[in-house]
């Protein structure tokens, strides 16, 4: 990452700065105890995609930690807009960050007074063009996702060291992502993706209950999906499920939609099925519609 490099754009705490120049404590509950909650989003042709659903899960995440962002969501839509036109990208992907901010070395988040709040812009780029177009190689991770009883997976929190140990299995694999399994076995989601099943026409994939984070992809997909006239189910799912279906992808402001060609060594029936040649037009579609990308 160069200093200068003009893609990368930085707002922290109510102003634009250079992103080599902001910097938070190492005081802060965020880097200390994961105490902090983010939003991942994309943005084509200058606009971001989605923002509202990413602000909403933003203000939900932190409501449910009972942190107080400083900021309202009009302020952090304006944020998001500056940010994007500060960088010299047409399109990217920025990381909103809301940390608890400073305090005590011990975890009572009574200690922070301040939460800080920052927004980077930069490329994102997670996977090949050989991977979009011939799908990706997954295993099923040995690590699991954290229990829904534990930590609710609809919060959208600062702690991914299990989703980090899951991805390096598959690095360490020479697979392209790993599938989490929930605490009794059944499948969860991709380390930072949400997973989909087609079989026989039909469109599954697990549900928040299950240990998904409601992705605002995930969403858009059921939402692109039931306009196409499928049917769809937000239904648990086992791996059997996933190695005998006739198709799988993954969905993600990351991801976009990756098709999945083989999962454990077992390859998909089809790696870019029609059904997911089909939700990838709509998904192009909808992108166009509502940034007027090109
Ligand atoms: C664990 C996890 N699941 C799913 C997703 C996909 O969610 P979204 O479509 O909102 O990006 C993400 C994205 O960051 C994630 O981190």
């Amino acid at each position: 990452m160069s200093v200068s490099d003009p893609t990368h754009a930085c707002w922290m705490n109510g102003a634009l700065c250079h992103p080599d120049q902001a910097r938070v404590s190492v005081f802060d509950h965020g880097l200390l105890y994961g105490d902090g909650v983010f939003e991942g989003i994309r943005f084509y042709n200058q606009s971001a995609f989605r923002l509202e659903a990413h602000l909403r899960r933003l203000f939900d995440s932190a409501q449910a930690i009972r942190l107080a962002i400083p900021y309202d969501a009009a302020t952090l839509a304006e944020a998001t807009q500056a940010v994007v036109a500060a960088s010299a990208a047409a399109q990217g992907y920025i990381r909103l960050v809301v940390t608890r901010g400073p305090g005590d070395l011990g975890l009572d988040p009574e200690s922070c007074h301040r939460p800080n709040v920052f927004l980077i812009a930069a490329p994102l780029r997670i996977v090949s063009d050989a991977v979009r177009s011939q799908g990706a190689r997954l295993i099923i991770a040995s690590t699991r996702r954290l229990a829904a009883d534990g930590l609710d997976p609809r919060i959208k929190s600062l702690n991914y060291l299990n989703h980090v140990m899951a991805r390096t299995e598959a690095n360490l694999a020479g697979a392209d992502e790993a599938l989490m399994l929930n605490q009794h076995g059944r499948v969860a989601e991709g380390t930072a993706d949400n997973v989909f099943a087609v079989r026989n026409g039909r469109l599954w994939t697990p549900p928040a209950f299950e240990g998904a984070l409601e992705g605002v992809t995930r969403g858009l997909v059921l939402e692109l999906a039931r306009a196409e006239g499928l049917d769809c189910h937000e239904s648990p799912l086992t791996a059997y499920d996933l190695y005998t279906a006739d198709e799988c992808f993954l969905s993600g402001t990351g991801a976009e939609l990756i098709p999945v060609r083989e999962i454990d060594g077992r390859a998909m029936a089809t790696g870019c099925g029609p059904i997911f040649t089909q939700l990838l037009a709509a998904f192009r579609r909808c992108i166009q519609r509502e940034t007027n990308d090109a």
